[in-house]
């Protein structure tokens, strides 16, 4: 008998320790069997068995499932937020700070927060941890080459700053790369840091079913200080934060109480 979803992602578990019964099962089931198709499979099973024997299809499996998309300063009034109301505070009880861009895709975010933090610290005394799930987006975050189109919100003074044009891509400044410390991450099943500032969260949540995510805001607050500040993206509003011990400080910046 041929598989269902279910069995898919239960052995999809097996293999790569990703829980896709974690994310909402309508939106990704809708974009597995959709690759599925464009690859020319037509059962879980068989598809399956194309990305065991085939490092290659299951990282390229692993990086489509898990949706890179991301810009720097990605809804710049937040990060407006950020520098005025919420660092300033952070810097005046802790000094240097510890901060986590947890979910950073291909870099983007951590970069972006280098700058910021640039405004307040030389920069040898900033150190961002970056992670994700993705292999491949973390290494495109390592190369730090990007288009165009993802500097968009980017302040001009900081593309002058920290860009160079190569080959019509924008390659960021190594003295901002130094700064951020990427390591492979999966936020439901490995140990967070702890101790953090200010952990930035965005545009993931969204994807996991209500209980993950309640589970993973419990971990958030345990790997914030006292006081400490989670950033999540727009559409990711926690309902009831002080079930947590979190508390809403500006929209979308929670604080560990
Ligand atoms: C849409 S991007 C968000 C990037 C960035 N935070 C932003 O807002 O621009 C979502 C990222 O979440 C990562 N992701 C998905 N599931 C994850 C998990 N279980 N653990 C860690 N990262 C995960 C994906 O690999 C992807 O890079």
């Amino acid at each position: 008998m041929s598989w269902s979803y279910e069995d898919f992602t239960k052995a999809i578990y097996k293999l790569t320790n990703i829980d896709l019964s974690c994310y909402k099962e309508r939106q990704m089931k809708r974009r597995i069997d959709s690759l599925i198709n464009r690859k020319n499979y037509s059962q879980y099973d068989e598809f399956y068995s194309a990305l065991v024997a085939d490092q290659d299809l299951l990282e390229s499996f692993v990086n489509y499932i898990t949706i890179n998309v991301s810009e720097f300063f990605r809804n710049p009034s937040q990060w407006e937020v950020l520098k005025r109301d919420i660092l300033p505070i952070l810097i005046d009880r802790y000094g240097k700070l510890k901060v986590w861009s947890a979910a950073c895709s291909t870099g983007e975010e951590p970069y972006s927060m280098v700058m910021l933090l640039h405004e307040f610290f030389p920069l040898e005394d900033i150190t961002v941890i970056a992670s994700d799930i993705d292999k491949e987006a973390l290494d495109k975050a390592k190369e730090g080459l990007y288009i165009e189109k993802s500097l968009q919100s980017l302040p001009k003074e900081y593309v002058k700053k920290y860009f160079t044009i190569k080959d019509g891509l924008y390659k960021i400044d190594d003295r901002v790369k130094q700064r951020v410390i990427f390591k492979r991450h999966n936020l439901l099943m490995d140990p967070y840091p702890t101790n953090c500032h200010l952990i930035i969260c965005r545009n993931v949540l969204s994807y996991f079913t209500e209980e993950a995510k309640s589970k993973l805001y419990f971990k958030f607050r345990d790997a914030l200080e006292e006081d400490g500040i989670l950033f999540v993206g727009s559409t990711e509003q926690i309902i009831f934060p002080q079930r947590y011990n979190l508390k809403s400080v500006r929209t979308f910046f929670y604080k560990k109480i």
